[in-house]
């Protein structure tokens, strides 16, 4: 089965398209990356996402304009594969979140992203699937993170306890137990970190007014030095309180919080480079600092996948925090692209819905009330 994995996350930095052949039944999937490719928004359609994800708001004329052409690109990144790969059988949009809110209380969450599959499947005649955090969070569930299970059954080892953690614009983790333990599906966790690449590109196009989107391999905060009560400060933000299940987006972590941290920073006469140097370090501790709340158990190895993992002074200061017998390193390392986990992630939760009808999501992460089919199936005419 060839299954195209389609993924644009709150970092807007374009579509992941990750053509994967999947075999195996249910749970037992093998899985090999046929071609990844990053496919970029035109600069003019980035932009509008940014402003709506900010909470610009829009008419509905707008609005239906923006959802199909996400679409629209969405189907552009599947023609670049299918020039080379021309028999997809599957194709599975995440789609591009432009909102996010957990749920509350006894108020369910909302989330929502665009990129129509109704559209894409009818521009490319193969059976879409897309909307995929909807089911959970009607089930009373964050709606993510969800690519807890497919992490579970591809990354999970027999004696080393495991945290997977995903640096995209938002961070999360899955956390999992060695299969030595009994019961060890049972102890996988998951939940989102909080910030993961968000404030730091914002910073990055702050202090240099737009020219540049990110920190190129974390070299410009290694220049700096970062600063611990300010880190120490901004900790305290609630969302780093809480106990899982829990989840976020730029609502909570963009621009209006940067500012916030950058009035902060005035009263410690910080320079730039050591703004993005705290900036980033803020990133490295809220992730370790999760780990040291949330889990009892000693973390053998961190593996790092999405665009933060590039991130060498991020990733430094991440070990820098950990104990010494934590290793860490990348997916690719253990046979995992790490570029392309997510939108591989979502292959398989298209997989899942339309070929074994296996649910995706893991209640015990999500905080669902039950496991259930995730994703909206569109077929061909
Ligand atoms: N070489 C790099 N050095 C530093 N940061 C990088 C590098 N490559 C990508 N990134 C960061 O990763 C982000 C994209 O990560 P990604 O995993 O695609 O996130 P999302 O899922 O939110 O789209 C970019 O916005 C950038 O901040
Ligand atoms: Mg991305």
């Amino acid at each position: 089965m060839y299954c195209l994995g389609l993924m644009s996350g709150t970092s807007v930095d374009g579509i992941d398209a990750a053509l994967v052949k999947i075999t195996g039944k249910e749970l037992d999937v093998k899985l090999e990356l046929l071609w990844g490719i990053n496919h970029h928004y035109p600069e003019k359609l980035r932009q509008k996402i940014l402003e709506v994800a900010g909470g610009k708001p829009l008419s509905m004329e707008e609005w239906s304009q923006l959802d199909e052409e996400i679409a629209f690109s969405f189907f552009e990144a599947v023609e670049i594969i299918r020039g080379k790969y021309p028999n997809i059988d599957l194709i599975a949009s995440h789609g591009q979140t432009v909102y996010h809110r957990p749920p509350l209380k006894k108020k369910l969450g909302y989330t929502m992203q665009l990129g129509r599959g109704e559209i894409i499947t009818n521009l490319t005649g193969i059976p879409t699937i897309n909307n995929f955090r909807g089911a959970d969070i009607a089930a009373g569930g964050q709606g993510a993170p969800l690519v807890s299970k497919i992490d579970a059954y591809v990354l999970s080892h027999p004696h080393y306890y495991r945290c997977v953690q995903n640096i995209g614009g938002i961070g999360n983790v899955t956390y999992l137990p060695a299969k030595k333990e009994e019961k060890w599906e049972n102890k996988i966790l998951g939940w989102d970190t909080g910030p993961g690449n968000v404030l730091i590109d914002l910073t990055v196009q702050k202090l240099t007014k737009g020219q540049k989107t990110y920190d190129n391999n974390g070299e410009w905060a290694a220049q700096g030095t970062s600063n611990q009560p300010l880190i120490e400060k901004w900790l305290k933000e609630d969302f780093f309180q809480q106990k899982p299940p829990k989840s976020t987006g730029r609502e909570l972590f963009g621009q209006d919080y940067l500012e916030k941290c950058w009035q902060d920073a005035q009263t410690y006469d910080l320079s730039e480079t050591d703004f993005l140097a705290t900036i980033t370090d803020l990133t490295a501790a809220s992730i370790v600092d999760s780990y040291q709340k949330c889990l009892k158990q000693p973390i053998d190895e961190i593996l790092l996948c999405g665009g933060g993992s590039h991130n060498l002074y991020l990733r430094k200061r991440i070990q820098d925090r950990c104990p010494k017998t934590t290793i860490v390193k990348t997916t690719d390392e253990v046979g995992m692209n790490s570029d392309f986990k997510e939108a591989i992630a979502f292959a398989v939760l298209g997989y899942w819905r339309y070929i074994t009808h296996t649910p995706g999501n893991l209640p015990q992460v999500t905080g669902a009330k039950q496991a259930v089919l995730l994703g909206e199936i569109h077929l061909p005419l």
